[in-house]
Parts: C-alpha cells; sequence; structure tokens
C-alpha cells in the first residue's frame, strides 16, 4: 500500500478528508502532522484524536506549529465552530499526541518511506515549510505532494484575492511551493466547481454507521452556514483534495503553471498569482486540478461515511 502522510488543521472538511484516506484499501496512513489553522493547535489536535477514535484507528498524531511563521494567526471558527468539529461538546479522545514535533515526524516518515511517500497538505503550510527549512532534501523522498490551497484566479474565500490555507501563512507558502519540483494542487475554485448537493450529503449522512453519526453532528454547523451562503451545494475542499490524491486517474483537466504566493500587497497578500500566459519563463510546477469526475468524488465521500 502507498504510504500516506497527512498535514492537517481539523477542522469540517478536513475531517472528511481523513475518513475518506482511513477508507482508502490503496493508502496506509503513516501519521497525521498537525497544525494551527480553522482553529488553535490545542482544538486542531484534539479533533484529530477524536476522529481516530472514532474511526477506530491508531495512527499517529503529531502536534505541530501553533502559529503561523511571522505574522498573528487568524482562525475559521465562524465556519468551523470554536473548537473546529461543530461545537458538540464530545468526549476527548483517550490517546494522547506523540512527543515528537510535527516537522521531525514529516522528515523521520520522508526517510522511512523514501521514494514511496504521498503527502497531502490540508491545512496551512506551516509545518511543512518548517521541515523544509530544517532539511531542504525533502521533497527528493516524497513521491507525490498534493496541497489544498489556492485560488488560481483570484477568487479567495477568505479576501477577495486569497484563499483560507494560503492566507493563514503566505510565508510558508511561499517556502513549499519554491521548493517542490512539482505540487497538485486542489484550490478554492475547483472546490466550488464540484459542490455537493445537500439532498446527497444528508443521504449518505442518514446512514446507520458510527463515522456517519459522528460526521453528521460536527457538520451540522457549518453545512447550515452554508446553505445560507452558497444554496443548494456544499463545499467541502479538503475532500475534493483528498479524492484528488487518492485516485488521481479520476481528474478529468489539469493545468500545469508556475505560480507565486503574494506575500506584500493591500489587497491581495496570500493570493497565489499564476503566470497563466506563461510569460515569465519559469518552468511549470503546479499541477492544478481543473475537473475532477463528481461522481467518483462523490462515491469515495460515501464510502468513507459508510464504512462500518
Ligand atoms: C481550506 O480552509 C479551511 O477552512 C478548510 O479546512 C480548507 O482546508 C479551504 O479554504
Ligand atoms: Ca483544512
Amino acid at each position: 500500500r502507498i504510504p500516506l502522510l497527512i498535514d492537517t488543521d481539523p477542522g469540517v472538511d478536513d475531517a472528511l478528508a481523513l475518513l475518506m484516506a482511513f477508507n482508502d484499501p490503496r493508502h496506509e496512513v503513516v501519521g497525521l502532522t498537525i497544525a494551527a489553522g480553522n482553529v488553535g493547535l490545542v482544538h486542531t489536535v484534539a479533533n484529530a484524536l477524536k476522529l481516530c477514535e472514532v474511526a477506530g484507528v491508531d495512527t499517529p498524531v503529531f502536534a505541530g506549529c501553533a502559529a503561523p511563521l511571522l505574522h498573528p494567526a487568524r482562525d475559521a471558527a465562524y465556519v468551523h465552530g470554536r473548537d473546529g468539529f461543530g461545537d458538540t461538546g464530545y468526549e476527548p479522545a483517550t490517546r494522547q499526541a506523540e512527543a515528537e514535533h510535527a516537522a521531525l515526524a514529516i522528515l523521520r516518515l520522508s526517510h522511512e518511506h523514501a521514494g514511496r511517500l504521498l503527502l497531502v497538505a490540508l491545512g496551512p503550510l506551516t509545518n511543512l515549510a518548517l521541515a523544509l527549512k530544517l532539511d531542504p532534501t525533502l521533497p527528493s523522498r516524497v513521491a507525490r505532494c498534493v496541497v489544498m490551497g489556492g485560488a488560481v484566479t483570484a477568487h479567495g474565500n477568505i479576501t477577495a484575492a486569497a484563499e483560507f490555507n494560503i492566507a493563514f501563512d503566505p510565508e510558508a507558502a511561499h517556502l513549499v511551493f519554491e521548493a517542490f519540483p512539482m505540487i497538485d494542487l486542489c484550490d478554492w475554485e475547483a472546490t466550488l466547481a464540484h459542490g455537493l448537493a445537500h439532498t446527497h450529503v444528508n443521504a449518505w449522512l442518514a446512514a446507520d454507521a458510527p463515522r456517519a453519526r459522528f460526521y453528521e453532528a460536527i457538520s451540522r454547523q457549518t453545512r447550515a452556514w452554508a446553505g445560507e451562503r452558497r444554496g443548494s451545494h456544499w463545499q467541502s475542499a479538503d475532500g475534493l483534495a483528498m479524492a484528488y490524491a487518492l485516485d488521481p486517474q479520476a481528474a478529468l483537466e489539469v493545468e500545469e503553471r508556475a505560480l507565486a504566493v503574494e506575500l506584500q500587497g493591500r489587497h491581495a497578500r496570500g493570493a497565489t498569482v499564476v503566470d497563466w500566459r506563461r510569460e515569465e519563463g519559469r518552468p511549470d510546477h503546479v499541477r492544478i486540478l481543473m475537473r475532477y469526475d463528481q461522481a467518483r468524488f462523490e462515491a469515495l465521500i460515501q464510502a468513507a461515511l459508510t464504512a462500518a
């Protein structure tokens, strides 16, 4: 099985992505490295441990960076709940996080699975940036790197121009995009183009299965929030990124380009500026997901939620 390392900030859509990964027979999740993002690190770590407990997996969980590299954090509690999991007041998991820091775990696991590792980043890129600073040879041991982040034509979700994961820590994102020779990117605009009908989601969540029951509870608040703002469809950014990671064959259209992260700017800090016209002469280093097989995406989600 392909070793899969997930860097994440759970987060309701992170949780769906993790369930999809745990359920995939072709991949083995070798670790969850956790960053601050959607909410603070204390909550994102607790949420990761709880999700593992609900899913019945003993994947090691490593706590990482509690804040962006340079600037103060701004969270997305208004989307995911104050605890990042819809404020259900769940009983904390009995297991604790490992003692090793997430950045060190990323490096160690990259050696243990050198040449085979699938690395999927679903949150701000702070842990990965720190790992790269500690050891710039990391990309040479990663078989494939998939990132959820960015807004490739500047339709952001946290500011007009920027997407949350990149805007949370633009410096970290810059370091990561500069370091990997190729990154498979699932951005916010792809997410919008692959909405999930609330009617479908509700049907999956009604399944008599522990994962569906837990997910129904933690996602209730954010599904209602999205329903009020975006109508009939719900967006799962991290779910789509994980679908692309687990089954890249189901990608129907991708575009390879060069990309820069805007680090300055009054209106566009954290924007992912794609050289669509290939004006700057830089080799392509991101493969942008434009279209994914919607039926395959939904089948992966349904299977993940309804698994025994
Ligand atoms: C991304 O930001 C977070 O709120 C989600 O978990 C996802 O990773 C979408 O912009
Ligand atoms: Ca996330």
